[in-house]
């Protein structure tokens, strides 16, 4: 547990052994994924951001959806490899499938037209921003997750099984769980390679 920001960012991290004995109960889970997504900011505060949060069988009937459509294009031979991975994301405790609503990006578009062009790359920094906030708030609770992106493949299958409305446009797959063991060591680019700093 971290009590200031910048050890809470270096605790996040991409954990992909993950288990199903959360932490804190359900609800605590469920309302912080809620009001990191809240309290995320947007482009004129349009609140584009939309959430499915996973629990349990729901969570292991995304990752079943996934391998079902998968089984279409990957490689027979390579099947088992990819299947073996789902069984992994499957083993956590749960998802958040993040959306962009669409029908508020088009609003946005007609109601201010001078920045029709930017309503879409603001809509994409807004998911960002929120999955970071639902990462970050997920790690403050001792909660491990990893991000993944099966979208399109899977996105008929996700509007069909839990109703939702087609406006919702998916971009990512957050999985969380119990850390069952940490992240790898993280390597660092040279900050004189990535950073300008004038004064
Ligand atoms: C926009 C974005 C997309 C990512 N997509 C995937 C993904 O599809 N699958 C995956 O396993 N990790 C994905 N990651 C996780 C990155 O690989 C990971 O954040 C990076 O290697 C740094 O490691 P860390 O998260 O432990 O700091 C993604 C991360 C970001 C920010």
């Amino acid at each position: 547990m971290s009590d200031n920001f910048l050890a809470l960012a270096k605790q996040r991290r991409t954990i992909y052994a993950l288990g199903k004995d959360l932490p804190v109960a359900e609800d605590v889970v469920i309302e912080t994924i809620k009001e990191a997504i809240r309290q995320a900011p947007s482009a004129f505060n349009s609140q584009s951001s939309r959430a499915l949060i996973l629990l349990g069988k729901e969570h292991v009937k995304f990752w079943e959806l996934t391998r079902e459509q998968l089984r279409k294009i990957v490689p027979q031979e390579s099947f088992k490899a990819t299947s073996d991975k789902l069984d992994g994301f499957a083993a956590a405790a749960g998802s958040v499938l993040f959306f962009e609503d669409q029908d508020v990006v088009k609003g946005l578009q007609e109601q201010f037209a001078a920045y029709a062009d930017n309503f879409p790359i603001w809509s994409e920094h807004s998911t960002g921003i929120a999955q970071y906030a639902v990462w970050l708030a997920l790690a403050e609770k001792g909660i491990g997750a990893n991000l993944q992106h099966y979208n399109p493949l899977v996105d008929a299958d996700v509007q069909r099984s839990w109703n939702i409305p087609e406006n919702w446009k998916l971009r990512g797959h957050m999985n969380f769980g119990s850390i069952v063991a940490p992240a790898g060591e993280k390597a660092f680019m040279d900050d004189d390679k990535r950073f300008v700093v004038a004064r």
